[in-house]
């Protein structure tokens, strides 16, 4: 008797650890502790041995029971947490796998470009300036050389919100904001967005984005000006592209021009997009005015600097061919989607 009990509980405790599931291990149970399992018919069997050798051998059958139910309780733990483990594992979410979405959105042309347009001007040592879109008429107008009743207000008529306060008309008043707080040598760029009380049409908005550079050290020539407009037209339109100064007037520098770069389409021969003169006007720019250095404290005999002023909505236009302004603005997507 001792003998087939030792045998029997040897190998159910080698089914049990061999059992893969819950269910498995419950067969292994039934077969053994069950009611008409093996271990029980033993149990039964004890009226056939003597009544003397009961006691010892009941002792050697219920032992045997503890020891097989507590490995089907520890194999039983063991296989609810694999399961668990596995479950777990399987139903991860891999946030490193592709994301099936396809119609994500792409930057806006206008984006796009200023993105690029800064790359370029820090590529060349300039740092990124902002500044207020809503301004007080001082850094608007009067520091930049167009005290109240000067003529050129009137080309630059913008919302007023107070008599002081305005949205800034063009992006010129950055360089006083930052010729006020920096000593030069200064090379900035302020990017942004101006305003202007126009009709909406295929060339104007009353609202929309300029980019404004400026170097200020001492010795700064024209040639520094011509020298990086050169570039940038060569640059952002081709190789061949040539760059012309026209003279103009703004009132913060002197000499002031306007800047021209040879038709990309005709190479200068004349056409539709040059309107026949070879040329397209990409910007505004000039010396800065010895009294705009003077109204930032800095001494115009010491120190020379260059400006430009340059249509971000108008550049970005004829680089991608867009003939009406109002285009990039209409959110269709048929056109946005041409940037992904
Ligand atoms: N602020 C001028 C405008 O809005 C553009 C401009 C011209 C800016 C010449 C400059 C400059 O810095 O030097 O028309």
């Amino acid at each position: 008797m001792e003998e087939s009990v030792k045998k029997l509980t040897a190998e159910t405790i080698a089914s049990i650890s061999a059992c893969k599931t819950v269910s498995e291990l419950n067969d292994v149970r039934v077969k053994t502790l069950g009611k008409s399992g093996a271990l029980t018919a033993l149990l039964k069997g004890m009226k056939d041995v003597p009544p003397e050798k009961r006691p010892a051998a009941g002792k050697i059958v219920n032992d045997a029971r503890e020891t097989l139910e507590q490995a089907v309780s520890e194999r039983q733990k063991a296989l609810e947490n694999e399961e668990l483990l596995r479950k777990l594992s399987e139903e991860r979410i891999d946030i490193t796998i592709d994301s099936p979405l396809k119609n994500h959105g792409g930057l806006h042309p206008l984006s796009i470009m200023r993105n690029r347009i800064e790359e370029f001007f820090c590529s060349l040592g300039f740092v990124i300036a902002d500044s207020p879109e809503i301004e007080t008429d001082y850094y608007n107008f009067e520091a930049l050389n167009i005290p109240a009743d000067h003529p050129a207000r009137e080309m630059q008529d913008t919302f007023f919100i107070t008599e002081n306060i305005l949205l800034r008309s063009q992006t010129s008043s950055g360089q006083i904001r930052m010729m006020e707080k920096v000593k030069p040598p200064i090379k900035m760029l302020s990017p942004g967005r101006v305003f202007r009380s126009d009709e909406a049409d295929a060339t104007h908005s009353p609202v929309f984005h300029q980019v404004e550079g400026l170097v200020v050290d001492k010795g700064i020539t024209m040639c520094d000006l011509k020298g990086i407009l050169d570039l940038f037209a060569k640059k952002f339109f081709s190789n061949e592209t040539k760059t012309r100064f026209r003279p103009s007037y703004f009132p913060f520098t002197e000499p002031s021009v306007e800047v021209d770069a040879s038709c990309g389409k005709c190479g200068g021969k004349g056409c539709n997009v040059c309107k026949g003169t070879g040329w397209i006007e990409i910007m505004g720019a000039g010396m800065v005015n010895r009294n705009v250095l003077k109204n930032c404290g800095i001494n115009p005999d010491e120190y020379t600097g260059f400006a430009f002023g340059c249509g971000l909505d108008r550049i970005t236009n004829i680089i991608y061919g867009i003939s009406d302004a109002r285009i990039p603005f209409e959110n269709d997507l048929r056109f946005l989607k041409q940037f992904n």
